[in-house]
């Protein structure tokens, strides 16, 4: 089987590791720690990094530096991983579901303005009128590492005082107006690590920003609150932080992280060269405000003759991983009771795309086996 997304591990990994157990450092603190939080830092254009055990509990924790407490909305696109859902519920809070932009697939800022004009004002807070909750930040996904239109999100968001928590996963190296994606105007930025992103740390994330004080009290939440050298916590904090093992795999993968944007980046428009001349058939978004990371390739299919899903059991059958992204958080059993716009564009896109195998280590000869399967099940 052509596999989808596997890590290539081929760099300083194993070195580092090494390094990480003669020194005995390997829990969660280590000079690794401290060289992956330089690096994301300045590989996401900002001042300050946290690095966390995951992406989720990096979400959660930068989610309760930005002030979300139990029984507060957060406003999320439902077309997202289920990770970004789970931190809003590890708040106590609940995600209050909005559609995305049909031609970039992330937040609409004009959709987001408008949901906002809408809403209850009281002592400089914003309030759900339906429900009465209150809305307490907006929390944007850079998707498959295409940026979300920040400006527009981020002006509605500081109109109404919200603080903007964007969900970075997988767009290490995407580009938003000539920006790097963690200082294009997010109060913070959180990335994952975890095994099928561009570059992993065989589990992790990290918490980007350019406030120093809102940084440090993520990294003070995600160290267990602890005050001082002894044992004095001064509030309910969490064990979080990444481990100097997992770091050392992130440093490794980090140093190669331009090599691998620019694989993904050529794979995504091999496909789309190849595959958007068949009919109904359509290449991911790349918006022209800014530069993809292309985490994920693939396409939408729309051809009225097959679905999308008879589509990647065939290709399966043939030996290519093809896979359907991920299931919107409205139609899953925990979230289906959240408060929620129109939700068209997401259910669409539920139902027509199709990712395709596009590890960094793909090999021409391999995607060109899946391109021609694709080709012969749709010419
Ligand atoms: C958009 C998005 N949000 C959150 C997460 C959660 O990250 P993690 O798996 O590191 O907890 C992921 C990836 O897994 C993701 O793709």
């Amino acid at each position: 089987m052509i596999p989808l997304a596997i890590p290539d591990l081929t760099g300083n990994e194993a070195k580092y590791l090494q390094e990480c157990v003669t020194s005995t450092f390997v829990s969660s603190v280590g000079a690794f720690v401290n060289r992956l939080e330089e690096m994301v830092a300045a590989l996401s254009g900002a001042a300050y990094a946290v690095a966390t055990s995951a992406g989720t509990t990096g979400l959660h924790a930068a989610l309760i530096a930005a002030g979300v407490e139990r029984d507060d909305l957060v406003i999320l696109p439902s077309f997202t991983f289920i990770g970004s859902a789970n931190a809003i519920a590890h708040c106590g809070a609940m995600p209050y579901l909005l559609d995305v932009n049909k031609d970039t697939w992330t937040l609409d800022p004009e959709s987001l303005a408008k949901v906002l004009s809408g809403t209850d004002k009281k002592n400089g807070k914003v309030y759900h009128r339906q429900t009465g909750r209150r809305i307490a930040a907006v929390m944007p996904v850079h998707v498959l590492g295409i940026a979300a239109d920040m400006d527009g999100i981020v002006r509605a968001a500081k109109e109404h005082n919200l603080p903007v928590v964007a969900d970075g996963a997988a767009a290490l190296g995407t580009i938003y107006r000539g920006r790097k994606i963690a200082d294009t105007g997010a109060d913070l930025t959180v990335f994952s690590f975890n095994g099928n992103k561009t570059v992993t740390a065989g589990g992790g994330g990290a918490i980007c920003g350019n406030d120093a004080s809102l940084v440090q009290l993520a990294r003070h939440l995600t160290t267990t609150a602890r005050v001082g050298a002894d044992y004095d916590h001064d509030r309910i904090g969490f064990n979080y932080r990444m481990t100097n093992l997992q770091a050392a795999v992130g440093c490794a993968q980090l140093e190669r992280l331009s090599e691998f944007v620019e694989k993904k980046r050529r794979i995504q428009a091999t496909y789309a060269n190849a595959l958007t001349g068949l009919s109904g058939v359509l290449p991911f978004p790349d918006p022209a405000y800014g530069k993809s990371a292309c985490w994920f390739s693939g396409f939408t299919l729309r051809n009225g003759k097959m679905e999308s899903g008879e589509l990647r059991k065939s290709l399966r059958e043939r030996g290519v991983d093809a896979r359907p992204f991920w299931k919107p958080i409205h139609l899953q059993v925990p979230f289906g009771g959240c408060p929620r716009e129109e939700l068209g564009v997401t259910d669409e896109l539920w139902s027509t795309l199709v990712t395709l195998p596009c590890s960094t280590s793909l090999s021409n000869a391999d995607q060109s086996t899946v391109i021609k399967h694709v080709q012969e099940l749709l010419g």
